[in-house]
Protein backbone atom coordinates (compact mmCIF):
# COMPACT_ATOMS: atom_id res chain seq x y z
CA UNK A 1 0.00 0.00 0.00
CA UNK A 2 0.77 3.21 -0.38
CA UNK A 3 -0.06 7.10 0.10
CA UNK A 4 -1.21 8.94 -2.34
CA UNK A 5 -0.97 12.31 -2.66
CA UNK A 6 -3.91 14.88 -2.14
CA UNK A 7 -5.78 16.71 -5.50
CA UNK A 8 -5.98 20.38 -4.36
CA UNK A 9 -7.79 23.20 -4.92
CA UNK A 10 -8.13 24.57 -7.79
CA UNK A 11 -7.23 21.72 -10.03
CA UNK A 12 -9.70 21.32 -12.78
CA UNK A 13 -9.35 17.62 -11.85
CA UNK A 14 -12.10 18.33 -8.82
CA UNK A 15 -14.23 19.69 -11.27
CA UNK A 16 -15.01 16.45 -13.73
CA UNK A 17 -17.75 13.95 -12.97
CA UNK A 18 -16.49 10.29 -12.22
CA UNK A 19 -17.35 7.45 -14.07
CA UNK A 20 -18.70 4.39 -12.25
CA UNK A 21 -17.11 1.10 -11.27
CA UNK A 22 -17.33 -2.27 -13.75
CA UNK A 23 -14.50 -3.76 -12.85
CA UNK A 24 -13.78 -5.14 -9.33
CA UNK A 25 -10.85 -6.46 -9.72
CA UNK A 26 -7.16 -5.80 -8.07
CA UNK A 27 -7.02 -2.13 -9.22
CA UNK A 28 -9.67 -1.75 -7.40
CA UNK A 29 -8.79 -3.26 -4.26
CA UNK A 30 -5.17 -1.04 -4.28
CA UNK A 31 -7.13 1.73 -5.13
CA UNK A 32 -9.43 1.31 -1.98
CA UNK A 33 -6.38 0.46 -0.01
CA UNK A 34 -4.66 3.41 -0.87
CA UNK A 35 -7.36 5.77 -0.43
CA UNK A 36 -8.39 4.55 3.10
CA UNK A 37 -4.26 4.63 3.87
CA UNK A 38 -4.15 8.53 2.84
CA UNK A 39 -7.54 9.47 4.90
CA UNK A 40 -6.53 8.21 7.86
CA UNK A 41 -2.97 9.31 7.77
CA UNK A 42 -4.36 13.25 6.81
CA UNK A 43 -6.86 12.57 9.46
CA UNK A 44 -9.39 12.74 7.23
CA UNK A 45 -13.15 11.55 7.84
CA UNK A 46 -13.58 10.77 4.23
CA UNK A 47 -12.02 10.67 0.65
CA UNK A 48 -12.99 10.56 -2.51
CA UNK A 49 -11.15 8.89 -5.47
CA UNK A 50 -10.99 12.07 -7.75
CA UNK A 51 -8.65 13.67 -4.64
CA UNK A 52 -5.97 11.47 -5.51
CA UNK A 53 -6.77 11.76 -9.11
CA UNK A 54 -8.69 8.77 -10.34
CA UNK A 55 -12.05 9.77 -11.58
CA UNK A 56 -14.04 6.21 -10.74
CA UNK A 57 -17.28 6.57 -7.95
CA UNK A 58 -15.04 5.25 -5.19
CA UNK A 59 -15.25 6.77 -1.68
CA UNK A 60 -14.28 6.05 1.92
CA UNK A 61 -15.83 7.41 4.92
CA UNK A 62 -15.21 6.75 8.49
CA UNK A 63 -16.43 8.98 11.06
CA UNK A 64 -16.09 7.10 14.30
CA UNK A 65 -13.88 8.44 16.77
CA UNK A 66 -11.74 5.83 17.02
CA UNK A 67 -10.91 5.33 13.36
CA UNK A 68 -12.07 1.92 12.74
CA UNK A 69 -15.49 2.20 11.38
CA UNK A 70 -14.01 2.15 7.67
CA UNK A 71 -16.99 2.09 4.98
CA UNK A 72 -16.32 1.80 1.40
CA UNK A 73 -18.53 3.22 -1.20
CA UNK A 74 -18.25 2.20 -4.39
CA UNK A 75 -21.00 3.47 -7.06
CA UNK A 76 -22.71 5.08 -4.16
CA UNK A 77 -26.61 6.63 -5.02
CA UNK A 78 -28.48 8.81 -2.42
CA UNK A 79 -31.89 7.14 -3.07
CA UNK A 80 -33.98 8.92 0.14
CA UNK A 81 -33.56 11.86 2.18
CA UNK A 82 -35.07 14.42 4.37
CA UNK A 83 -34.58 17.61 6.83
CA UNK A 84 -32.03 19.57 6.38
CA UNK A 85 -29.12 20.57 9.39
CA UNK A 86 -26.26 23.00 9.35
CA UNK A 87 -23.09 21.87 8.79
CA UNK A 88 -19.65 23.14 9.12
CA UNK A 89 -17.02 21.10 7.20
CA UNK A 90 -13.74 21.38 5.74
CA UNK A 91 -12.24 19.14 3.08
CA UNK A 92 -8.75 17.65 2.65
CA UNK A 93 -8.61 19.23 -1.14
CA UNK A 94 -8.50 22.39 0.57
CA UNK A 95 -6.47 22.86 3.70
CA UNK A 96 -7.29 25.14 6.59
CA UNK A 97 -10.65 26.47 5.23
CA UNK A 98 -13.79 25.79 6.61
CA UNK A 99 -17.26 26.54 6.89
CA UNK A 100 -20.75 26.01 7.24
CA UNK A 101 -23.47 25.00 4.59
CA UNK A 102 -26.76 23.08 4.31
CA UNK A 103 -27.05 19.53 4.08
CA UNK A 104 -29.36 16.85 4.40
CA UNK A 105 -30.04 16.02 8.04
CA UNK A 106 -30.85 11.74 6.86
CA UNK A 107 -30.07 9.92 3.75
CA UNK A 108 -30.39 6.34 2.32
CA UNK A 109 -27.64 5.10 0.09
CA UNK A 110 -27.49 2.04 -2.21
CA UNK A 111 -24.07 1.36 -3.18
CA UNK A 112 -21.71 -1.96 -3.91
CA UNK A 113 -18.75 -3.06 -1.98
CA UNK A 114 -15.49 -3.93 -2.97
CA UNK A 115 -16.88 -7.19 -4.00
CA UNK A 116 -19.93 -5.42 -6.09
CA UNK A 117 -22.31 -6.68 -3.25
CA UNK A 118 -25.01 -4.42 -3.10
CA UNK A 119 -25.98 -2.83 -0.12
CA UNK A 120 -27.67 -0.12 1.49
CA UNK A 121 -26.70 2.11 4.25
CA UNK A 122 -29.23 4.58 6.32
CA UNK A 123 -27.25 7.61 7.64
CA UNK A 124 -27.95 10.62 9.75
CA UNK A 125 -25.52 12.83 11.80
CA UNK A 126 -22.30 13.73 11.09
CA UNK A 127 -22.23 10.04 8.80
CA UNK A 128 -24.95 11.34 6.48
CA UNK A 129 -22.95 14.67 6.32
CA UNK A 130 -19.69 12.85 5.31
CA UNK A 131 -21.26 10.91 2.65
CA UNK A 132 -23.47 13.89 0.79
CA UNK A 133 -19.57 15.50 0.92
CA UNK A 134 -18.19 12.62 -0.68
CA UNK A 135 -20.66 11.72 -3.45
CA UNK A 136 -20.46 15.56 -4.06
CA UNK A 137 -16.74 15.05 -4.89
CA UNK A 138 -17.62 12.29 -7.28
CA UNK A 139 -20.18 14.84 -9.14
CA UNK A 140 -17.14 17.48 -9.52
CA UNK A 141 -18.90 19.77 -6.47
CA UNK A 142 -16.95 20.59 -3.57
CA UNK A 143 -18.56 22.21 -0.45
CA UNK A 144 -17.05 25.55 -1.53
CA UNK A 145 -19.67 25.38 -4.28
CA UNK A 146 -22.65 25.09 -1.80
CA UNK A 147 -21.53 28.83 -0.25
CA UNK A 148 -24.07 31.49 -0.59
CA UNK A 149 -22.68 34.29 -3.20
CA UNK A 150 -21.53 35.81 0.09
CA UNK A 151 -19.75 33.47 1.91
CA UNK A 152 -18.21 31.96 -1.84
CA UNK A 153 -16.67 35.62 -2.56
CA UNK A 154 -15.23 35.81 1.08
CA UNK A 155 -13.33 31.92 -0.14
CA UNK A 156 -12.08 33.18 -3.23
CA UNK A 157 -11.11 36.36 -1.36
CA UNK A 158 -9.26 33.98 1.09
CA UNK A 159 -7.64 31.75 -1.35
CA UNK A 160 -6.50 34.12 -3.11
CA UNK A 161 -4.68 35.86 -0.03
CA UNK A 162 -3.36 32.68 0.62
CA UNK A 163 -2.26 31.82 -2.22
CA UNK A 164 -0.53 35.27 -2.86
CA UNK A 165 1.40 34.69 0.53
CA UNK A 166 2.95 31.47 -0.34
CA UNK A 167 4.59 33.08 -3.51
CO1 LIG B 1 -13.75 16.95 0.44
Amino acid sequence: MALRPLVLYPDPLLKERSVEVTEFDEGLFTLLDEMAETMYSSRGIGLAAPQIGVLRRVAVVDVSPDGDELIELVNPVIVAESGKVPSEEGCLSIPDYRDTIERKAAIKVHAVDRNSRAFELEADDLLAICIQHEIDHLDGVLFVDRLSRLKREFFKRWFRKRSEGRE
